[in-house]
């Protein structure tokens, strides 16, 4: 079998402590390869003025997956106030390196499996006829175009002339801010592009295909936001006619998604959208299956690129306790999404099944799982540690 060299990329905070946790497991499951540290986060923005150095930059393009942890971002006063001494007024400008992975990498696809574990405390329940309680399960893939729409940076206040004399080409614009003085306005632009779309809504459908999904819905809110989100529509009807035709297509606006969700969620599967409705949509999916602590994401580009990370961020309240006690599963997760993206299902499916019966179990819990305010003083109150839970997913591997 082919020895792999996957990039470890710690970062900040609890991020360093859930990475050491997946790669625990990994070994446990007796998943051999070596790793490479690269360095990625706050520390190398104080020390060198760049969170995402270039050697960490050349490390991935040579070995093309990596599995991240989280970093930490802070506002650009506090940050410039924490640069070295040395570097101050020089011109460095933080830029969150997460971001300029995506970037650089073009990583535009964007996974988001949201599925629940059975037992979990943390699982959406409703009231159904007669009152009673229920607890659908949940399984939806949500797909998010990673790399455009609102997050792509083209944004002013105060837009230069020749912008601003752009928008006056526009009817709609001299309707309704015709008025507004120059300098009154902030303008973000919501870019879609063809080509980054039909990938997005390519790897839904194939996804759907491949794991059996009977539909794919498009959450946008094209009856308004009529070019962008008319677009990713339109194409995925052609889409779904021409390569696709025994797959579902629906469409659902995003406020009404968010409507509906607590409603019917066991009803959707595969959902594809921009950027900013995939963030929403994925982070509202992830609520109903436990949250943060189970939340896993895969990061694509076109090349073969991979980074597979928890959506959680650095949770810098938590990383300096002497018992860490983040919920490691979200991480653990991302790594068996790294598993079945360089085929190694069954290592990944075993990993899974040790997790879900710990969960069902229902003995080992992390606070999160028990409803607690994070604070050291869980472990007293019965939740396990970070270490804890990982050993007892690690005991569970078959
Ligand atoms: P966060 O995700 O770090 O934490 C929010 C809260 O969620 C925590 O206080 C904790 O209560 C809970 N939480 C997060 N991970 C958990 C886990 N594994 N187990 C149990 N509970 C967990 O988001 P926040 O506080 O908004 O941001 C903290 C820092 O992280 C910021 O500097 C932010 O910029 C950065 N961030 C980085 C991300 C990344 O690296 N991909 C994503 C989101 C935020
Ligand atoms: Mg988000």
């Amino acid at each position: 079998m082919l020895r792999r060299t996957i990039v470890t990329l710690p970062g900040d905070g609890i991020g360093r402590i859930v990475l050491n946790q997946a790669l625990r497991v990994l070994d446990a499951a007796g998943f051999k390869a070596d790793y490479v540290h690269g360095d990625i986060g706050w520390e190398f923005w104080c020390r060198e003025g760049n969170p995402l150095p270039q050697r960490t930059l050349d490390l991935i393009k040579e070995h093309k997956i990596a599995l991240f942890g989280a970093i930490t971002s802070k506002p650009n006063e506090e940050a410039k106030s924490e640069l070295d001494p040395s570097l101050r007024g020089k011109g460095f400008a933080y830029s969150s390196p997460i971001v300029g992975l995506r970037q650089k990498f073009n990583l535009d696809i964007c996974v988001r499996p949201c599925r629940s574990y059975k037992g979990n405390p943390l699982n959406f329940i409703r009231r159904g006829k007669g009152n009673a309680i229920e607890e659908p399960f949940i399984d939806a893939v949500i797909f998010r175009q990673n790399t455009e729409c609102l997050y792509s940076g083209v944004e002013w206040t105060n837009p230069p002339k020749q912008v601003y004399d752009a928008f006056l080409t526009h009817k709609k614009f001299v309707e309704n801010f015709g008025e507004v003085p120059v300098e009154e306005l902030s303008i973000s632009a919501r870019i879609f592009t063809r080509k980054a779309t039909e990938r997005i809504l390519m790897a839904a459908f194939k996804h759907a295909k491949k794991y059996g999904y009977p539909s794919v819905t498009v959450c946008e809110k094209p009856n308004v936001i009529r070019e962008t989100s008319g677009l990713m529509w339109s194409l995925a009807k052609e889409i779904q006619k021409n390569s696709y035709p025994e797959i579902k297509l629906l469409n659902t606006n995003i406020d009404a998604q968010m409507m509906w969700l607590t409603k019917n969620p066991e009803d959707y599967g595969v959902i594809v959208a921009g950027n900013m409705f995939g963030d929403i949509v994925s982070d509202a999916f992830a609520g109903l299956i436990g949250g943060l602590g189970f939340a896993c994401s895969a990061q694509f580009s076109a090349d073969g690129i991979a980074v597979f990370e928890p959506t959680h961020g650095s949770a810098p309240k938590y990383a300096d306790y002497k018992v860490p006690i983040v919920n490691p599963v979200a991480m653990i997760e991302s790594a068996c999404m790294m598993l079945d993206f360089i085929n190694e299902k069954e290592t990944a499916a075993r990993i899974r099944k040790a997790i879900e019966e710990v969960i069902s179990d229902g003995k080992v819990r992390t606070y999160d799982m028990m409803k607690l305010t994070g604070k050291p003083e869980v472990i007293e109150n019965g939740a396990v540690s970070t270490v804890e839970m990982t050993n007892a997913i690690i005991s569970r591997i078959r």
